[in-house]
């Protein structure tokens, strides 16, 4: 599932860069099971699969044997919200792990143990965390230097200032007598600044009004 999103778009521009570099770690290649399985019953009698402690352990002590971490992440609907200052925090880190939880989730011990941040992506339940990894590494990986062509870019998405952006037209000025913003076309560029300052706020206000109360 991650494998053709890690190559490709803006992830895999990164890496081919060299601005990023990103591993797939399969966990069935760390269970001593003879079937290759990773989940267990869950003790207490519930419902559903649990993912066993020693292949995440074995997998973990294998990378962090190799090279130093500054996070080992799980994915989980539970954990704290991901959102853009989290994103632009993780991309100065050096190296990351992210742990996708599946089934009923992982063996709590790992969590208490190995896991030094929780992460969620939305107040929704993934059948897996590989989506919310592949979310997670596009919004950190966009945001480090040179990722994308022009620096500017980046900084000016929504969010980078609690703002929603502005609205954005290209060519022509005039579609079936749908007008772009006269501003836009002035060459003032003191004026369209302000201009998309301002529509930034009122879009905020109306679209978001909880990013300014923040
Ligand atoms: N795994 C399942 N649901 C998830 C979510 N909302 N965020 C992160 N990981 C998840």
């Amino acid at each position: 599932m991650l494998e053709p999103f890690m190559t490709q778009s803006i992830v895999g521009r990164a890496q081919k860069k060299g601005l990023a570099e990103i591993h797939i770690h399969n966990l069935r290649d760390y269970t001593k099971d003879k079937h290759r399985r990773v989940d267990d019953y869950p003790f207490g009698g519930f419902a559903g699969m649990v993912m066993q402690c020693q292949p995440i352990d074995d997998c973990i002590s294998a990378l962090t044997s190799e090279r130093e971490y500054d996070e080992i992440i799980y994915t989980s609907p539970d954990g704290k919200q991901f959102d853009q200052p989290m994103a632009n925090e993780l991309s100065l880190k050096k190296n990351i792990i992210i742990l996708c939880g599946h089934y009923k989730g992982i063996d709590h011990r790992i969590r208490e143990h190995l896991i030094t941040k929780e992460v969620s992506i939305g107040d929704f339940v993934l059948t897996g965390g590989e989506l919310a990894a592949a979310v997670m590494t596009d919004a950190v990986v966009r945001v480090i230097p040179g990722v994308i062509g022009d620096d500017q870019s980046a900084l000016s998405d929504c969010f980078q200032d609690n703002l929603l952006a502005a609205p954005i037209y290209t060519r022509p000025a005039d579609y079936k007598g749908w007008k772009v913003p006269e501003i836009l076309l002035s060459g003032n560029e003191a004026k369209i600044k302000e201009w998309e300052f301002n529509q930034s706020v009122e879009r905020t206000r109306t679209l978001r009004p909880d990013l300014i109360d923040e």
